[in-house]
């Protein structure tokens, strides 16, 4: 499976290299953002997502004051054709990142993340550096027609500066990278409910028994 060769991927991976984000849009063929799109409503519907927590292990919990989507992990060894072929543009694509932006990115792990209305993510990174295994953070939204009001930005901070941020409407088939242990971010409160397909693009295979 390709990945859409109208994207400018240079500009993105000199953006990335310079500030640490990019913003992308028109990710995804049209027919693979349209599938999962419904097959992610399908999974609302049938309350299929569970409540996201922080933390790893025994520190794992849940507070509903510092996040409040609910999250379903995809498996790559049990999911349907929609999802299959998104695993195969993200492998399609991490040996461009890896060549690009010099990392040795070797896995990857995703879920869909759902905000209902009045949902957010305070400000956070995804990975901390003493526990380095996610290198970087890709985020699908799927949300159609968003407008002006409805709230749920990506709100990345530039800067230590907290006035120095840009403001990311979560719109249909937009991708944002991000560094995940450099880049402060958070979600802001979604005024209706709010789709995204998110994951980690991983320095180590996932179950290598590395914590978090
Ligand atoms: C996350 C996160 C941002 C977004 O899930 O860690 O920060 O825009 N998501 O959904
Ligand atoms: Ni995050």
């Amino acid at each position: 499976m390709q990945i859409i060769e109208t994207i400018d991927w240079d500009y993105h991976f000199d953006q990335l290299a310079e500030n640490d984000f990019t913003i992308v849009d028109n990710f995804l063929p049209q027919e693979v953002y349209t599938n999962i799109k419904s097959l992610f409503i399908d999974a609302i519907e049938e309350e299929q997502l569970t409540k996201a927590g922080i933390g790893t292990l025994s520190k794992y919990q849940i507070r509903e004051n510092i996040r409040g989507d609910e999250i379903m992990w995809l498996n790559r060894n049990d999911c349907n054709e929609e999802i299959a072929t998104f695993f195969s543009i993200i492998e399609t694509f991490i040996p461009t990142v890896n060549r690009s932006l010099y990392t040795a990115i070797k896995d990857y792990e995703f879920h869909l993340a759902h905000y209902p209305a009045g949902g957010f993510y305070k400000k956070h990174l995804d990975q901390f550096k003493e526990r380095n295994n996610r290198i970087l953070s890709v985020i699908v939204y799927m949300n159609d027609n968003w407008q002006e009001g409805d709230g749920g930005e990506l709100k990345i901070y530039k800067s230590e500066d907290p006035d120095d941020f840009e403001l990311v409407a979560p719109i249909g088939n937009r991708l944002a990278i991000f560094r995940s242990d450099s880049v402060w971010h958070e979600v802001l409160t979604a005024n209706k409910s709010r789709k995204s397909l998110t994951g980690w693009l991983l320095k180590q295979p996932q179950g290598l028994g590395f914590l978090g």
